[in-house]
């Protein structure tokens, strides 16, 4: 069984308004183009495919899809359904063409195997697939902006791609179609001239990317983040997460020897791929003498804000011998939260002794350990 999939990507994307055709646009660094196609690609059971593009975007489409091997292109038409009717035509002129074509936007990157899985097992046994949505919202018919008549939801289904048909039937179907003719997606060409069109069930998530701001994804980063300091100085006190702790002895430090902070500010830094707290308040610079460290992590909020980043959670594990620190984790969490200018549920903060071994467990130092998650937009 020969299945091909044919990706039309010849539009303009003008609603998206992005410069330049939106499926060329990037999503965490790949084009959508690319995430389409390698989808389609990834499914065994797809032995074939064409993407549609406009002829001046060719070498774009060809640079975009490098990693991709054995793809095939088909010249893009002025609408979709003739982009869609040429790579139909390319693949009919194949040694052997397919027995099922599955044709799929190229601006729906989010397509998952599932769907595509499902269109094939729907394909197989109905001759059409067609990815549908049961409508959710109150739907009315409306004419001069006044409802002319409500409609019954249940009947109602938005339509997605991708569409699946037997390869022949599609290809009867389009060869009908009139010059003048223009359809909006194939399932019409379909029903039109060859058979009831078969519907399945589609995902929220394959949403087809039109206007600019459908392109703001959601990305997550972590980093961690790791800091040592020695007891030594004649101070009767350390500070920790901004809390003032009794101490025997004091952490020798160019700052206020924060340890916790410094290790939470290293662990954010790092998931933005910035430079360490060493690189922005170098330990040789005088302003930073006995520096207050939660006002630096204020400043690396800040940095990070600048580049675009919000804080979802700092996490950081704390090995010290002395001095008992468990009265004091509550206060520690709320001033590295407002800092960070998150809620205290996201800091988390455990302290434990390291059973008397090394450095640590001779009451020489404290290091700490923290983790932290940042999210871009
Ligand atoms: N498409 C195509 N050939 C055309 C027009 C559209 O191959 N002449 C493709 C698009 O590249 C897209 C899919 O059909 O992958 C769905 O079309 P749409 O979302 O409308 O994309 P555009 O037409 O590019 O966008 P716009 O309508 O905003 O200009
Ligand atoms: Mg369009």
């Amino acid at each position: 069984m020969h299945i091909a999939a044919v990706i039309p990507a010849a539009g303009t994307g003008s609603r998206a308004g992005l410069g330049k055709n939106k499926i060329f646009g990037t999503l965490g660094g790949e084009t959508v183009l690319f995430r389409t196609v390698s989808a389609f690609l990834r499914h065994p059971l797809v032995s074939s495919l064409i993407v549609s593009v406009n002829p001046c975007e060719r070498e774009e489409a060809e640079a975009a899809l490098a990693p991709c091997a054995g793809v095939l292109f088909a010249e893009g038409g002025k609408t979709r359904t003739r982009s869609v009717q040429n790579a139909l035509e390319a693949l009919a002129a194949l040694p052997s063409p397919p027995d099922y074509v599955l044709i799929h936007d190229a601006a729906r990157p989010f397509v998952t195997q599932k769907i595509i899985d499902d269109c094939i097992r729907t394909v197989r046994m109905f001759g059409s697939a067609v990815c549908a949505l049961p409508c959710t919202d109150t739907a009315v018919l409306a004419e001069g902006g006044f409802i002319a008549k409500g409609v019954e939801r249940d009947k109602l289904f938005t339509l997605q791609t991708p569409q699946g048909f037997s390869f022949p039937e599609l290809l009867a179907a389009y060869r009908k179609i009139g010059d003048e003719e223009n359809f909006t997606d194939d399932s019409g060409v379909f029903a039109k001239y060859a058979a009831p069109v078969r519907l399945f069930t589609g995902d929220r998530r394959n949403r087809k990317l039109t206007f600019a701001e459908d392109f703001a994804m959601e990305e997550y980063l972590t980093g961690i983040g790791t800091d040592t300091h020695a007891f030594g100085t004649e101070k009767d006190h350390i500070v920790l997460g901004g809390v003032k702790i009794p101490s025997k002895s004091g952490l020798v430090a160019h700052s206020d020897g924060d340890v916790l902070a410094h290790a939470v500010m290293d662990a954010l830094l790092s998931a933005a791929g910035l430079y360490d707290i060493g690189h922005h308040f170098p330990d040789t610079d005088p302003q930073y003498k006995g520096a207050n460290s939660l006002a630096l992590m204020r400043r690396v909020h800040a940095l990070l804000q600048e580049g675009g980043f919000s804080v979802v959670n700092v996490s950081a594990a704390i090995a010290a011998e002395r001095p008992k620190l468990a009265p004091h984790i509550e206060k520690m969490k709320q001033n590295i939260a407002d800092a960070l200018q998150i809620s205290a549920q996201r800091v988390g903060i455990s302290a434990g002794t390291n059973e008397g071994l090394g450095y640590i467990g001779r009451g020489e130092g404290i290091t700490v350990t923290a983790t932290a998650l940042i999210k871009r937009l």
